[in-house]
């Protein structure tokens, strides 16, 4: 099936990955060649969670290619503050918007919107499962400050547990040659089964490690994550984790010297101030990379009629089967079909990736 949704950068074929990187590299270059190329075009950003850099980028983005933004940044301003379906929401701003960018708090809340958009829908962040734009970001931003997305050693630190962008993360660079990961965290907040499987199906080498200072000398690029507050189920198990990894000057001393910091942000206190001022800092960069980027998506997504995506997976409709995940999409919007990916003899929830197993 095509479609031009972009749900998990999965979705993207190295070309049409490549060709965003190239686009977003010439916008850099040139912006004033692209300022018009969406004269006349909508973006609505529907962010039922909090962002400063994903939404204003998106909508900086759209701004700048001569687009306009319409959209809401607190879902209580909006119908969905009377009980308004997703499916309801999302059929009525897709008659509005030629295309929308979509945070949500729970987790396949995007794939379930693209189920009933007319027009392209960007995941924007949902719950703790996939950024994919924040990926894009990445990417951009280590082709630009590496030169290359194969061959490196990448250091994952933090909440790799509930961090949505260690999770795209992973599942992009796994694809690429001769990368490896080192992923910091404690038992608590480690990186997910089904991101492990990931890994181990595409021959991707990881090993996992509980000390920062001991793993950092040999990495080429340090990946920082916050420890995601809103994510715990309470603020007793918050505490325990919160500030395990702080990444300081100290430990900068012990890393390469082309290696670099990449940081989704917003930060709380896992990157000390003064390592902001050392030039292998790259996280406000990597925050500007991710505009171009987004610019170059929306430009291809609404521009370029052979940019669309295939869905080629095998999907089955299991009526009475229940996603053991309780922070899918499937558990909050009951008319959803309760639609399963087959890989091999197991299913995994269409929205959310678990496995009806776990
Ligand atoms: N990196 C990122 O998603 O930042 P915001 O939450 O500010 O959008």
């Amino acid at each position: 099936m095509k479609h031009r949704h972009v749900i998990d950068l999965e979705d993207l074929t190295f070309a049409q990955l490549q060709q965003v990187i190239e686009l977003a590299g010439k916008i850099k270059a040139d912006p004033s060649k692209y300022s018009h190329v969406c004269d006349g075009k909508i973006l609505a950003t529907l962010f039922y969670e909090p962002s400063t850099r994903t939404q204003m980028s998106f909508q900086t983005a759209m701004l700048r290619l001569g687009g306009k933004t319409i959209g809401f940044d607190n879902p209580m301003n909006s119908s969905v503050a009377k009980g308004e379906s997703l499916k309801d929401t999302i059929t009525v701003v897709s008659g509005y918007a030629d295309i929308i960018a979509m945070r949500n708090p729970i987790e396949g809340a995007a794939k379930a919107a693209s189920l009933y958009s007319s027009v392209p829908v960007i995941n924007a962040g949902d719950g703790g499962h996939l950024h994919p734009t924040q990926t894009l970001t990445d990417i951009v931003t280590l082709h630009n400050e590496k030169g290359r997305l194969n061959h490196l050693k990448i250091g994952l630190c933090g909440d790799l547990k509930n961090g949505r962008t260690v999770h795209s993360l992973i599942k992009t660079m796994s694809h690429f040659e001769g990368n490896s990961f080192v992923l910091i965290s404690t038992p608590e907040l480690s990186v997910p089964d089904y991101i492990k499987e990931i890994m181990i199906k595409s021959g991707c080498e990881f090993t996992e490690s509980q000390n920062l200072k001991d793993s950092i000398s040999d990495l080429d690029v340090l990946y920082m994550t916050r420890i995601q507050q809103e994510r715990f189920s309470s603020k007793e198990e918050y505490e325990a984790q919160k500030g395990v990894y702080i990444l300081d000057k100290e430990k900068m001393s012990l890393a390469k010297k082309d290696m670099i910091v990449l940081h989704p942000l917003p930060r709380v206190d896992e990157i000390t101030v003064e390592v902001d001022d050392d030039p292998r800092a790259c996280y406000f960069k990597q925050a500007v990379y991710g505009m171009y980027g987004r610019m170059a998506l929306i430009i291809l997504l609404l521009e370029d009629s052979n940019y669309f995506f295939h869905d080629n997976k095998t999907k089955v409709i299991v009526k009475d089967a229940v996603c053991p995940n309780e922070r899918c999409i499937t558990h909050r919007e009951s008319y959803l079909p309760k639609a399963f990916v087959k890989s091999g003899s197991q299913l995994f929830c269409d929205y959310c990736d678990h496995s009806l197993d776990s």
